[in-house]
C-alpha cells in the first residue's frame, strides 16, 4: 500500500554498506532521508550519490541522517563506491542498503511495474524525529533529483516543526515566512513580534534565526 504523509515510516532491518541496520533504531530520533536509486554502475545515479555525499555537512547541521537503497547487493554498492569517489570527488559517507530480494523496496512501494518491473524508481522519503513521513517524492530513472531542493524542503519542514511557520512559493532560507493558519494573531504577536498581514489569512514574518 502506498505510504502517505503522516504515516509512521515502516521499520525494517537490512544489510547496508555500514553493517546491519534496524531503521528506527538507526535514525534514533533524528530526521532521515531514505532514497532509492534504480541501479548501481549507472550514470545518473553516480552523480546523485556523489552530490548527496557532498552535502553531508549540511545534513549533519540539520540533524538529518541519509540512507540510500537499490536492489543491488552490498558488495556491488561497495565496488561502485570507488567509481563514485573517482568521478564525483567525494567518498560516499552514508549507508547504502543492499536489497536484492526487494524487501525494503516493496515495503516502501519503490518499484513501479509500469515504469520498470525490477528496478526501483527514484523515491525520496523525508522522515521526522517522530518517525512519521513528512515528504515523498518520485522521479523517473532518467531524471536526476535536485538534492539542494530536498535540503530546502527540510529547512521548511523544520520551521514548521519547531515554530509553526510555513513557507511561501519559491521560498529560500532568508526570505520571509508565513504564520500557520492555526496560530492566532495574539499568539503570533507573542511568538514572532510584529508581522505583516495583507489579508487576515496571509501573515508574513521574519524567520527566527
Ligand atoms: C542512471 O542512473 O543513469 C539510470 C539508471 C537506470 C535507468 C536509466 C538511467
Amino acid at each position: 500500500m502506498a505510504i502517505r504523509l503522516g504515516d509512521i515510516a515502516p521499520d525494517f532491518t537490512a544489510d547496508t554498506t555500514e553493517g546491519t541496520i534496524s531503521f528506527h533504531d538507526w535514525k534514533a530520533g533524528a530526521w532521515a532521508i531514505l532514497f532509492s536509486h534504480p541501479k548501481d554502475f549507472t550514470p545518473v545515479c553516480t552523480t546523485e550519490l556523489g552530490y548527496t555525499a557532498k552535502l553531508g555537512a549540511e545534513f549533519a547541521k540539520r540533524n538529518v541522517k541519509v540512507i540510500g537503497l537499490s536492489v543491488d547487493s552490498v558488495e556491488d554498492h561497495d565496488a561502485w563506491a570507488s567509481d563514485i569517489e573517482e568521478t564525483q570527488g567525494t567518498k560516499v559517507n552514508f549507508p547504502m542498503i543492499g536489497d536484492p530480494d526487494r524487501t525494503v523496496a516493496n515495503l516502501y512501494d519503490m518499484i513501479h511495474p509500469n515504469a520498470d518491473d525490477t528496478l526501483t524508481v527514484r523515491s525520496v522519503f523525508v522522515i521526522g524525529p517522530d518517525d512519521k513521513v513528512k515528504l515523498t517524492l518520485t522521479y523517473p530513472a532518467s531524471t536526476g533529483r535536485n538534492f539542494d531542493e530536498i535540503l530546502r524542503v527540510i529547512d521548511s519542514l523544520q520551521l514548521t516543526a519547531e515554530h509553526s511557520l510555513a513557507t511561501p512559493v519559491n521560498w529560500t532560507p532568508g526570505d520571509d515566512v508565513i504564520i500557520a493558519p492555526a496560530v492566532s494573531d495574539e499568539e503570533a504577536r507573542e511568538r514572532f513580534g510584529a508581522f505583516d498581514a495583507p489579508k487576515p489569512y496571509l501573515r508574513y514574518t521574519k524567520a527566527p534565526s
